[in-house]
């Protein structure tokens, strides 16, 4: 895993834009997976301002609560549609989401995860990471799910996404769908940006600690194309942090 503490959120935010425009130059039919939060608001903002052709691009975002209608507010699919799928030449066609009401949720994991396979697995992932160590919305707990699941939403991953949901943790929704550890550790490259102080100890448990499922996002450890950009503050219980 390559570290990078970079001064702020800006220049990890730059760093970031930069990785993910090289990528698409590159292979412009690049399969990207992305995240929402408030973490990645910079990135894409950023990628839209930029000179890019996503014609080609296709993409799979990592999760979406569970009995919200596609673009309802507070959605993950509103989310990206107001801060990048509305502002670039991406055909919707080529967004890939999990349908958060669907009616079968079993099914509807199934058909994205064979979906992401037909695509042939993520080239590039970017990924933020919560508090408590999730990606995507693999929580901390005794077990990790390999597939593409439901899962029930601990209280402080509820209060993490309330900003969206008028402030209040009681109506954010209670479960959600989400990519599993297979299409994370399988995918060809992973971007992670982490920052604010919130992520301290989490990006410390993530680079440093042991593999555990009470921290998923350790599991990152066993993946050979690791990029994390952190902020200073996030770096902050790093043992023998460095700056770049
Ligand atoms: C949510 C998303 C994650 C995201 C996390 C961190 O829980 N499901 O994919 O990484 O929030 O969000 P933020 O960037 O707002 O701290």
């Amino acid at each position: 895993m390559t570290v990078t503490i970079c001064a702020d959120h800006a220049e990890a935010s730059a760093r970031a834009s930069a990785i993910v425009a090289d990528a698409l130059r590159a292979e412009p039919a690049l399969v990207l997976g992305l995240p929402t939060g408030r973490t990645p608001v910079a990135l894409y903002a950023s990628l839209v301002a930029a000179d890019l052709d996503w014609a080609k691009v296709r993409t799979f975002n990592l999760d979406e609560f569970a009995g919200l209608p596609p673009r309802a507010p507070g959605s993950f699919r509103a989310f990206m549609d107001e801060h990048m799928f509305s502002l670039v030449n991406l055909p919707p066609a080529q967004v890939g989401f999990l349908q958060g009401d669907a009616a079968d949720e079993a099914g509807e994991c199934a058909r994205y995860e064979q979906a992401i396979d037909e695509a042939g697995g993520l080239d590039l992932l970017v990924l933020g990471l919560g508090a408590n160590g999730h990606i995507g919305f693999n929580e901390p707990g005794p077990g990790l799910r390999a597939g593409t699941h439901a899962i029930a939403l601990h209280a402080s991953t509820r209060a993490a996404n309330a900003d969206r949901f008028g402030g209040d943790p009681a109506r954010v929704p209670a479960r959600a769908l989400t990519l599993g550890m297979r299409q994370v550790l399988r995918a060809r490259r992973i971007l992670m940006v982490a920052t604010g102080p919130a992520k301290a100890a989490a990006v410390t448990a993530l680079t440093q600690g042991p593999l555990t499922t009470m921290c998923p996002a350790s599991w990152l450890q066993v993946h050979s194309d690791v990029t994390l950009l952190v902020d200073r503050t996030a770096a902050a219980l790093l043992h023998d942090a460095k700056s770049d």
